[in-house]
């Protein structure tokens, strides 16, 4: 299946900082501080790895990916990581993992679902491996809840063909309303689902730059792709860099983002 990011330098980066700008929101409530053995799914460059470490430094965590160059960059990246003997990086498909059942006290998963073509199978799988009383904690996008004011039309349309192209490739941008489907149909109990966001204007205007310039990166990191598809032209790409700086200048601009959180135990 085709990855709409990319997986080169600038792409990875950008998930360094977003496991780090959003931690707070992305582990609200996340406790995995009775959980020694941690499966994290599509763990990327390591990114929320480090995280998951700060947050619960007594933890092993097992962290596995679909692509062998995330994975590289995350081996590079906890090199000298001064808990690097808690991790391990292993290459598995998400849907087929090699873990017998009840290897696991807690599965962390984050943006990956909407990449897969069948993120129930995923979940089933998650579930197979956790131990009975084990939890599952899903972070995942809802694209529709994105809004940024002033009004700025290329970034609506790139938008619209961004989750569109997700779409036809057999992904889901709207994957998070579906959380708590999943989690029941993979026989989770206790399960709560809710939004997290993020919401930023001129009352924290250095955060509030920080997260456009992420935004439009996002967007960019997605314009080869799109423009190789031929659903937008260089034309769009110029406008779409010019609407994200008005917006960066505005000093009343608006930007709000919300996803969604799953929590369930076997
Ligand atoms: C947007 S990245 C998120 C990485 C990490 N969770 C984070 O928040 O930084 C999605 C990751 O899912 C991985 N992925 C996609 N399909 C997968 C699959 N079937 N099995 C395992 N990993 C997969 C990709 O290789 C990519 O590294």
């Amino acid at each position: 299946m085709k990855y709409l990011h990319g997986f080169n330098k600038k792409e990875q980066d950008r998930l360094y900082f977003q496991s780090q700008f959003l931690k707070e929101q992305v582990f609200r409530n996340v406790d995995f501080h009775a959980c020694r053995d941690i499966l994290e799914i599509g763990c990327g460059v390591g990114a929320q790895t480090e995280v998951l470490l700060e947050k619960f430094p007594h933890a092993q965590i097992t962290s596995v990916d679909a692509s062998e160059a995330q994975l590289a960059r995350a081996k590079e990246r906890f090199k000298n990581h001064p808990r690097k003997k808690q991790v391990k990086f292993i290459l598995a498909d998400a849907k087929n993992l090699k873990f017998p059942a009840n290897s696991f006290d807690a599965v962390f998963i984050c943006w990956l679902l909407e990449h897969v073509p069948k993120p129930v199978d995923i979940v089933k799988e998650a579930n197979r491996v956790l131990r009975i009383g084990g939890r599952i904690v899903c972070n995942e996008v809802l694209n529709n809840t994105y809004f940024v004011d002033p009004y700025s039309p290329m970034i609506q349309k790139v938008l619209f063909e961004f989750n569109d192209y997700q779409w036809e490739i057999a992904g889901d941008p709207f994957v998070g309303a579906k959380l708590g489907i999943f989690l029941d149909t993979a026989k989770f109990k206790g399960i709560t689902v809710m939004p997290a966001w993020v919401h930023f204007d001129r009352r924290d205007l250095i955060r509030r730059k920080e997260f456009m310039d992420h935004e439009r990166d996002l967007f960019l990191s997605a314009a080869p792709e799109l423009l190789k598809e031929k659903r937008i032209t260089p034309a769009e790409v110029k406008e779409l860099k010019r609407e994200w700086e008005v917006l960066k200048a505005d000093k009343d601009s608006v930007i709000f983002y919300s996803w969604m959180q799953a929590f369930g135990v076997k």
